[in-house]
């Protein structure tokens, strides 16, 4: 993990019945939000002209934001290659029409012509050959003219020339085949015992098998850890401008955060994935895409006692569960991996905060309606619809009014990978924009979490099923 800003939490505690800022939330790093910069306003007059291959860039949509092509300040620092390798030829790494994450995009942007990517790794070669096939027609040509494409990391290198070194790995295959210290699903393990060191960015959640491997995440964590590895995994949502406002309200103020409220009511309507629908096959829904709430939970009220974590569910079949637009076959799945529509979850910090997080499986349409709450001694920090628009509301002390703070040209995708290329090249001009602010071992806990609350929820369905049938006359 990058170095961190000096808290007040730095210092010792001045006597008592003094005020305790935020415990480990406030001493994790955070980025001055004015620093965070958009991927479009990455140009200086100075920039020579980019080869021809990278030049008169088409503008490309993303839901947050149109750009169009700009090199990137790093260009005019450095101008060798940066080779990389990419694991998973996937929606994440090259977009889809669900959401906007697309990361070769997001490395297109920030590397310009040095962008490399030597190997895609993915066992479907035919859909890692035609996403190659599609960016070869496009300006960023260069980029992936020369990538090879192999089934596993193992014929990555032993086909490995010195030229295509790579210098960081992107790890976006799915959770199942990760995570863990087992042969097939130890990636992040295999790619370290050939590359000592290497950089990696790792995909959420960081696993996805049964809750008696979490240790095993952890212990990942430590090899990455022993091995210097920079390592950053993908909860972008923490480089949101509005999140870092509130982290730089919560830092300002001293305050001690008293509980976090969060909410995400995904559109089920467009989510269209039979494996997203069952349980054996993701994980479930607040595993797989709460997780991303559960973190940024976490990265306000600190570390959660897990002991405490309660929990409920409206299931599948229970009358209030039912779902009229559903665009899979949910009786191909077996009646005990499908997902619960609601779940709903406490439970207390070990600073002694409260956390509550409720998951949705009810909105139709296509954009989801999430909001996080953050409450400290006069304040109010409100994070409505960071998936599209992101907006903060913050009411302070002293006044009812609350400020609304707009992020129109924010992207959380961007500012990640950004944050860790300059990581790895170690530029560093400014500590504050270089902070790498989700660590593996970070991930890990908020893995944890999640399957702690699918646990406590399902042990709740369980008992509520039992009383139940014990009250239920027998004819
Ligand atoms: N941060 C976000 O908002 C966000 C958004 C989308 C996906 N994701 C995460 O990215 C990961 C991948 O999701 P996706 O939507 O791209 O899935 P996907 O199904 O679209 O793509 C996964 C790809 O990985 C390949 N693959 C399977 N096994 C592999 C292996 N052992 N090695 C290498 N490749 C393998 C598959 O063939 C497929 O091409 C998941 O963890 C998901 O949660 C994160």
């Amino acid at each position: 993990m990058a170095s961190r800003r000096p808290s007040a939490l730095d210092g010792p505690m001045t006597g008592v019945g003094s005020r305790r800022a935020s415990e480990l939330s406030s001493r994790r790093p955070s980025i001055d939000p004015s620093k965070l910069v958009p991927m479009d306003k990455f140009s200086v007059s100075s920039i020579p002209e980019p080869p021809p291959s990278f030049s008169s860039s088409p503008p490309v949509h993303s839901h947050y934001k149109t750009y169009s092509f700009v090199p990137p300040v790093a260009m005019t620092l450095l101008v060798h290659d940066f080779n990389v390798v990419f694991v998973g030829a996937g929606n994440i790494m090259f977009g889809s029409d669900e959401g906007p994450w697309n990361h070769s995009f997001r490395f297109e942007h920030k590397l310009g012509p040095r962008l490399k990517v030597v190997a895609l790794i993915d066992p479907a070669v035919d859909r890692a050959t035609a996403v190659l096939a599609k960016k070869c027609e496009t300006f960023v040509r260069s980029a992936y003219e020369n990538t090879r494409v192999f089934r596993t990391l193992d014929d990555f290198v032993k086909n490995l020339s010195k030229k295509d070194t790579p210098r960081a790995f992107v790890i976006g295959s799915p959770p199942m085949y990760r995570g863990t210290t087992q042969p097939g699903r130890d990636i992040e393990l295999q790619i370290l015992k050939h590359f000592p060191g290497i950089a990696l960015f790792v995909e959420k959640p960081v696993a996805t098998g049964p809750s008696n491997e979490i240790e095993e995440g952890f212990k990942v964590a430590k090899t990455i850890n022993d091995n210097a590895t920079i390592c950053s995994v993908g909860y972008m949502l923490r480089y949101l401008k509005a999140v870092q406002m509130m982290k730089q309200i919560i830092d300002e103020n001293n305050l001690t955060v008293m509980t976090t409220i969060a909410r995400y009511a995904c559109a089920y309507e467009a989510i269209a994935k039979p494996d997203w629908w069952n349980k054996s096959k993701s994980a479930g829904p607040i595993i797989e895409q709460g997780t991303h709430f559960c973190d940024l939970s976490r990265y306000f009220g600190g570390e959660v006692d897990i002991s405490t974590v309660v929990a409920h569910s409206l299931e599948w079949d229970e009358n209030a569960g039912h779902l009229s637009k559903l665009n899979v076959d949910e009786t191909a799945i077996p009646p005990e991996d499908r997902i619960p529509r609601v779940t709903s979850a406490t439970w207390k910090y070990e600073s002694g905060a409260v956390g509550n997080f409720i998951h949705v499986v009810a909105l139709q349409g296509h954009d989801y309606s999430c909001e996080l709450e953050v409450y400290a001694d006069g304040y109010q920090l409100k994070l409505v619809n960071p998936y599209v628009q992101p907006v903060l509301y913050v009411r302070k002390p002293g006044n009812d009014h609350e400020e609304v703070h707009k992020f129109p040209d924010d992207d959380p995708f961007f500012s990640e990978i950004s944050v860790w290329i300059d990581n790895i090249e170690d530029i560093e001009e400014d500590p504050d924009t270089a902070q790498i602010l989700c660590s593996y071992e970070d991930a890990c806990r908020s893995y944890q979490l999640t399957w702690a609350i699918r646990e406590a929820s399902e042990r709740s369905r369980d008992e509520h099923r039992k009383a139940k049938k014990a009250t239920t006359p027998t004819a």
